[in-house]
């Protein structure tokens, strides 16, 4: 019964009527369903435009669900498990915005490490809630922040019992998972919500191959990135909840607060369309790409100076889990970087990689990766093997102190606080007014509000120089500071802040 009810797509079926229906539009978008003639029309042809609607009637309303979309997102939460899923057309990225205003209001405090995703930064700015940060495990060999541990939740729930919530990465960019059902259970002991940064496991609601999911675990509420890695258009995401913590008036609010009027209708419905396919498919096609992602990972480690990483690996190190469609390739042994490697490989191989990081370079594979594409990754990798392994000194070994910068005050109050912008080296010892991160990951390395150590500014000199994609909301060289003489809270009252 439940599979003939997932075969259904009501919000894609109900698109696809409107536009062969020879309707006059008099409403918007002016390119009147594709009778506005351009390049990316004559390209891809008109089905496209025809498929591209606001919200005309019977096509249903996404800041008020009551017909089609309400519908798909009823499929999509039976599908993944869960009470109630919300469609979004803005990215994970405001599913987390919207997920933090919904469980703190301003001054209230959240557990989360210290490795999340900028929005997760720009949340508490726009929330006013108040950080505390948990240490995530550091993968020193690999250059790379992981999950958080029990005993560090454990140890942060006994220290903040005031907390409302505990935000967590699961998996973390990289694929690595904390043990979420025991976090949701000594939360929940304790009062406080789980909420959950699914980005990058949104694969998780469709296969058993996999880590469990956040819905599974017992989390409140989380937020996936189906375009990433579940075959939906990219921005187009789902928070999926459970159980009575999460305040529906709230999420509701927060998300028709920052979402667009007029979402995308190609979006929601490759939502709709990605959901049956992973429904009816996931399972099947993830098993058979997690044996080809093994016998790849065989493959890579036999080239020389390529390394990769399985969960073994990852559980000998103190993690719960991992998840296999991860590639995580070592490359400095070739005395190359992962800057070096990411570029390369898309020159000499035709391969466009996730990302990299100093020593590192990340492949995902999803139910899209083809056997072919997995060959020409491996034969890129001998290529760079054969020209560079013991031809060049080794990397030049990075001195991260892996120590996160201490923080001052709340992100909000150093976003707002009078600022003035100083040159990197004048920034020691000053106030962070902005946030710093490579992209990708996108996980900053200065957040608003922390202070300025010598060791932050060497670890931006160094992928400066690498010329990895730094982000700041200035040009290089600069940053954005609180400017302490005119701040009023300067020596001010802690406990105000
Ligand atoms: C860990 C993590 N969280 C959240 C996001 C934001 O997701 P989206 O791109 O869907 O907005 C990303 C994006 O890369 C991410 O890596």
């Amino acid at each position: 019964m439940t599979d003939n009810k997932q075969k259904k797509t009501p919000f894609f079926t109900k698109l696809k009527q409107y536009g062969q229906k020879n309707v006059a539009p008099f409403d918007v978008p002016g390119h009147k369903l594709g009778k506005v003639p351009n390049d990316l029309l004559r390209y891809t042809g008109p089905k496209i435009y025809e498929l591209d609607s606001n919200s005309p009637i019977g096509l249903d309303h996404l800041n008020k669900p009551v017909g089609v979309i309400k519908e798909s997102e009823a499929l999509m939460a039976e599908a993944c498990n869960a009470e109630k899923a919300y469609f979004i057309t803005n990215g994970t990225t405001i599913g987390i915005l919207a997920m933090i205003m919904t469980v703190c209001k301003a001054k209230d405090k959240i557990l989360l490490p210290r490795n999340v995703h900028k929005s997760v930064i720009n949340g508490l700015i726009l929330s006013g809630a108040i950080p505390v940060f948990m240490k995530p495990n550091i993968d020193t060999d690999l250059g790379i922040a992981n999950g958080v541990s029990l005993e560090t939740v454990q140890e942060a729930i006994e220290e903040n019992p005031d907390a409302k919530a505990i935000f967590v990465i699961n998996p973390t960019y990289f694929g690595v998972i904390s043990d979420l059902k025991k976090i949701a259970e000594i939360a929940h002991q304790n009062d406080m919500s789980v909420v959950v940064d699914e980005a990058h496991g949104a694969q998780f609601y469709f296969s058993e191959k996999l880590p469990y999911s956040a819905m599974d675990a017992g989390c409140d509420i989380s937020a996936l990135s189906m375009h990433k890695t579940a075959g939906s258009f990219t921005q187009s995401s789902v928070i999926l909840c459970q159980g009575e913590r999460v305040d529906h008036h709230r999420l509701r609010a927060s998300l028709n607060m920052l979402q667009s009027t007029s979402p995308s209708s190609l979006l929601l419905a490759s939502l709709d369309v990605a959901r049956k396919t992973m429904y009816f498919q996931g399972a099947k096609r993830i098993e058979k790409v997690l044996q080809l992602a093994k016998e790849t990972r065989d493959k890579l480690n036999q080239i020389p100076g390529i390394q990769t990483f399985d969960k073994d690996y990852f559980i000998n190190r103190g993690s719960f889990g991992f998840d296999e469609t991860k590639l995580i390739i070592r490359v400095s042994d070739l005395g190359l970087s992962g800057f070096e490697v990411y570029q390369m490989m898309r020159k000499i191989a035709n391969v466009q990689l996730e990302l990299a990081e100093s020593h590192i370079v990340l492949a995902v594979i999803t139910i899209g990766t083809t056997k072919q594409h997995l060959d020409k990754l491996v034969s890129g990798f001998k290529k760079l093997s054969e020209k560079y392994y013991k031809q060049r000194d080794m990397l030049e070994k990075i001195e991260f102190e892996y120590q996160f910068p201490e923080p001052y005050t709340r992100p909000r109050e150093a976003y707002h606080a009078p600022n003035k912008v100083v040159t990197l080296d004048d920034a020691i010892g000053e106030i962070a007014a902005e946030q710093v991160m490579i992209y990708p990951p996108g996980i900053p390395i200065l957040i608003p509000g922390e202070i300025i150590s010598e060791s932050v500014i060497n670890e931006i000199k160094f992928y400066m120089r690498k010329g990895s994609a730094l982000q700041s909301d200035l040009d290089d060289n600069h940053l954005r500071v609180v400017d302490k003489e005119i701040w009023i809270k300067w020596e001010g009252d802690l406990d105000e802040f």
